[in-house]
């Protein structure tokens, strides 16, 4: 913290209440950390009463278009099909979606079959066929809110090796979760996740991770699934953020698509699994705002 606010100015959070009284015991409370050598969040990504309340809202619509795809998705369908609903839900219910020309991404979700990891782009082209696993990400800009989360869906009669890798894969964000709390770290989240696709005899891809996110898209902190207990940045009330490891069969390693740029695969070309939530640290544990 190398900002100088004095007792009696009004506090950086905007509540209109002076420092003293308002954020002042917080700021020793991170400083303490700080001195220890671990990494602090800045202000900027402690969100307010209100930007939660904005996010809040953003994340109820993202969960509004997810629970749509899970209504259509079938086989036979093509993965443009499933833009289309994401598109269209998301503009009834007044938002905008995030991919959406983010870095020149030209569709509204990214689908992502069987060997693809993550950021696939939807395709006319691409049919869902029985047996495949597919995941698919939705963020949604509502009133200048981010939002983001994603599920799989597995199309008709699928293994059971790749069944039990959709399961685990969620099993590895909800023992995550439970590891969030104020005043603790995120590699405690992550080493959570990252034990539990181990025992199961998966790997966690490093290079791809999660992230803050509200205010953009994208924010710190950047969120690893191979991190450790006790490193990585300090959990404070007001972050939120993703939980989004990406589970592979075998290898951790990936590639990116030389033609699209976006498209990621695993290197042996064996199934990953992804599930991504959206979390707040509140006073006294954490809060999903998007599953
Ligand atoms: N939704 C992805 C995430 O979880 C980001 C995708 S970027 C895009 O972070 F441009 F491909 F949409
Ligand atoms: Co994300």
């Amino acid at each position: 913290m190398n900002i100088k606010i004095g007792r009696n100015d009004p506090c950086w959070c905007g509540s209109g209440k002076k420092y003293k009284k308002c954020h002042l015991q917080f700021d020793e409370k991170i400083s303490h950390f700080e001195n220890m050598g671990h990494i602090v969040p800045e202000h900027s990504i402690i969100k307010t009463p209100q930007q939660i309340e904005g996010i809040r809202e953003s994340a109820k619509i993202n969960i509004a278009v997810l629970d749509a795809v899970a209504e259509k998705i079938r086989e036979g369908m093509t993965t443009q099909e499933i833009d289309n609903i994401v598109y269209n839900k998301t503009v009834e219910l007044g938002g905008i979606p995030a991919p959406l020309n983010y870095n020149d991404f030209p569709k509204s979700v990214c689908t992502s079959i069987n060997e693809v990891v993550c950021h696939g782009i939807p395709s006319e082209n691409v049919i869902l066929k029985d047996g495949d696993i597919i995941n698919v990400d939705v963020s949604t800009i509502y009133n200048g809110y981010f939002s983001d989360s994603s599920r799989m869906f597995c199309i008709g009669n699928v293994s059971e090796e790749k069944k039990r890798l959709v399961k685990v894969t969620k099993e590895c964000v909800e023992i995550g979760l439970e590891k969030v709390k104020p005043w603790t770290f995120l590699g405690d989240m992550g080493q959570a996740v990252h034990e539990h696709a181990l025992k199961n005899g998966y790997s966690v891809v490093r290079e791809i991770g999660g992230h803050g996110v509200g205010l953009e898209f994208h924010e710190d902190p950047w969120v690893s699934y191979v991190s450790k207990a006790g490193e990585e940045m300090l959990l404070v009330p007001g972050m939120i953020f993703t939980i989004e490891p990406m589970v592979n069969m075998g290898t951790d390693r990936v590639f990116v698509d030389k033609n699209d740029n976006w498209t990621i695969y695993t290197a042996d070309k064996q199934p990953s699994a992804q599930w991504e939530i959206m979390v707040l640290v509140t006073e006294d544990g954490h809060e999903v705002l998007a599953y």
